[in-house]
């Protein structure tokens, strides 16, 4: 049985460093990320080789800052847990080799953790900070909790958008993977659509950030139903998301597709004239990474057909999202939903989501913003039980930029 509960967590899967203190899966007592965005956003995009190199530099003192900030030394720890993948390969092994030679070092223990578990543990860290916070009531203290039965995730990031049934199961949890994308990640589509805008790297923030002075009605998007096998021609898609998951026995119905309206997000800027002043943006947008606060700021840096085109463009992919993650629920007959990964920060996706989840008597719940993105508490959070079960990593253990969820 564990002593202190104490778990340092080290993610370094993308484009932030982060280590984390998190006591029995339910306490964040520290929480550190050093972010590359500066490093990336003049290339518009995640460079692999510079995230690893960023990594190095930050990966130590990231680890002290996390032990400075919770007061603790490394022999105060029962564990370290690192995130294995999926995730940039180079990325990853920075994190791995630094944890598996602490580990070695102070004798404790090294806990493998997938990425995306990391982000669906995030929600379940969260309910459990909140039902312990001062305030809480005993009534929500009885209340059944996520951790009670099985929930639909979804996980939408810059590298998924996934859908999983978890089901609690012995103090841990099962995953069975319900949908996914068959090409680009909704958060890649954001980046994507943000870069031909002209507009900052990653795209998301700022596409949330002007999407509400905009038209979200003014350009028709749409989504044509995936057919799974028409779709592939018969063969294995060739995407790096296919890798981690076979799509073929999948519900079509619970698949999605994002490099499409990237397409038309580009044909409408051509047909529009809207390229020009697209690029003229791109200088003035490097000197500020900050995205508008208001609507002054908004009109400043965009016309109001490109607000429109944003808005639409958010409007749609956020339509989607909640058609097909309601219907998996349904069809599962769940009654609970919840979204992490990073476009889960999104004002517009929380909102409408909300207001479905409320209108179909569905729990709905995220994570607070600062762990709906990359972080080390949710890796943390997501070891603590198999430390409980002493499901540690064999010594090997290497970056799997593929690895599965199931
Ligand atoms: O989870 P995350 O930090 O890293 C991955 O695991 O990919 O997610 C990063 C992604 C990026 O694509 C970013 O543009 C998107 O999340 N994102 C957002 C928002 N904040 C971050 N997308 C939409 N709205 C946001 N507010
Ligand atoms: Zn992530």
């Amino acid at each position: 049985m564990p002593g202190s509960g104490l778990i340092l967590g080290i993610e370094s899967s993308c484009d932030e460093t982060a280590a984390a203190i998190v006591e029995r899966g339910s306490r964040t007592v520290s929480s550190v990320v050093a972010s590359q965005i500066a490093t990336h956003a003049r290339y518009g995009g995640v460079v692999p080789e510079l995230a690893s190199r960023e990594h190095l530099r930050a990966i130590v003192p990231v680890v002290r800052a996390a032990l400075a900030e919770a007061h603790i030394t490394l022999a105060d720890l029962d564990a370290i847990a690192v995130t294995s993948g999926p995730g940039l390969a180079g990325a990853l092994l920075v994190g791995i080799t630094y944890a598996k030679a602490l580990a070695f070092a102070n004798h404790l223990p090294l806990i493998a953790v997938n990425h995306l578990e990391g982000h669906i543990h995030a929600v379940l860290l969260n309910e459990r900070e909140t039902e312990a916070a001062p305030g809480a009531d005993a009534a929500h203290e009885k209340s059944v909790t996520l951790r009670d039965d099985s929930a639909l995730a979804l996980v939408v990031s810059g590298g998924h958008t996934h859908l999983y049934l978890a089901r609690p199961a012995q103090g841990s949890w099962n995953y069975t993977l319900v949908g996914r994308t068959v090409d680009d990640a909704a958060g890649e589509a954001f980046d994507k659509v943000a870069k031909l805008l002209g507009l900052g790297y990653p795209g998301g923030p700022w596409i949330d950030a002007l999407a509400k002075f905009g038209n979200p009605n003014a350009v028709p998007f749409s989504f044509a139903q995936i057919k799974t096998k028409a779709h592939l021609g018969g063969k294995p898609a060739r995407t790096k998301a296919a890798k981690t998951a076979p799509i073929a026995r999948l519900d079509p119905h619970f698949l999605f597709s994002f490099s499409g309206i990237k397409t038309a997000v580009l044909r409408y800027v051509e047909l529009h004239g809207l390229r020009a002043e697209a690029k003229a943006r791109v200088s003035r947008v490097l000197n500020s990474f900050r995205p508008p606060q208001s609507r002054e700021e908004a009109c400043a840096l965009c016309p109001q057909p490109t607000l429109d085109l944003i808005a639409s463009f958010q409007h749609a992919v956020i339509g989607d999202l909640m058609k097909k993650t309601f219907a998996a629920a349904q069809s599962l007959g769940t009654r609970q939903i919840l979204v992490t990964g990073g476009v889960a920060a999104n004002r517009e996706l929380r909102e409408r989501f909300t207001r479905e989840a409320a209108a179909r008597s569905v729990r709905i719940s995220f994570p607070t913003l600062a762990l709906s993105t990359d972080n080390a508490a949710m890796i943390a959070a997501a070891a603590w039980p198999r430390l409980l079960a002493r499901d540690f990593a064999p010594p090997e253990l290497s970056a799997d930029p593929s690895l599965a969820l199931s």
